[in-house]
């Protein structure tokens, strides 16, 4: 063999398969097909989907389900004593109704809680700030007063409190509320004492 000659004319070459090399292959066709399926029936679904209207396609529960038993409706069927609680009064009673000792009085089995609606009612409506004896300690403190809220949202505080931690007195009733927020009107100040509320009911 010569160097002239080509060098694919050689004998060996002949008998070799030639090099692979690397092509473009374009999609096959039926996979776009499939692909553009996809995004349409996506972009559709999306489209037609239904939203902000019946909460069933997630959340399985209807309005229905969401609303109190009815053995609650009458008192604050409406809103939930143990959720405000836990908002607006944990934070100092603690979720045990036990307070923190000397600083907090407790809730559970305290007699202000038990006693007359119309003195709890105040003391939640005004507030406190001074001195008060519970379950035979000494509080000198001061408690916020509530009137911000509903009737209906003290109503529903107060008679979970009055039901919670081995607490056993009857609810309290928004109307009750009411009568005794219109009473006391004329009233800016929180109470100075457990004395003071006492002869002013
Ligand atoms: C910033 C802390 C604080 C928050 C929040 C608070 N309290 Fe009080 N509460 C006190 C203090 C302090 C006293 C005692 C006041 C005193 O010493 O003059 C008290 C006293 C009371 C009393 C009378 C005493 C007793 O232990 O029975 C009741 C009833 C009461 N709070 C209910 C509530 C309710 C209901 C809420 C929520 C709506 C609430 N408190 C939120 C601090 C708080």
């Amino acid at each position: 063999m010569s160097r002239s000659e080509p060098e694919t004319s050689s004998p060996q070459r002949q008998r070799e398969y030639a090099d692979p090399d690397e092509g473009v292959r374009p999609l096959p066709w039926f996979m776009m097909m499939l692909l553009g399926a996809m995004t349409m029936w996506g972009a559709f679904y999306i489209f037609s989907t239904p939203s902000g209207g019946e909460s069933s396609y997630g959340d399985q529960r209807t309005m229905a389900a969401l609303r109190p038993p009815e053995h609650l409706a009458g008192a604050a069927a409406e809103v939930d004593g143990k959720q405000i609680y836990g908002s607006k009064c944990v934070a100092c009673h603690q979720p045990t109704g036990q307070g923190v000792a000397a600083v907090f009085p407790p809730l559970a089995t305290s007699e202000w809680v038990l006693g007359d609606e119309k003195v709890l009612i105040n003391i939640v409506l005004h507030g406190i700030n001074g001195h008060i004896e519970v379950k035979g300690k000494q509080y000198k403190g001061a408690m916020p007063a509530w009137k911000d809220m509903s009737d209906v949202e003290l109503a529903a505080v107060m008679s979970y409190i009055r039901s919670a931690w081995g607490n056993q007195a009857a609810p309290i009733k928004p109307a009750t509320v009411k009568a005794q927020r219109e009473t006391t009107q004329s009233r800016t100040e929180p109470y100075k004492s457990g004395q003071e509320l006492k002869s002013a009911f």
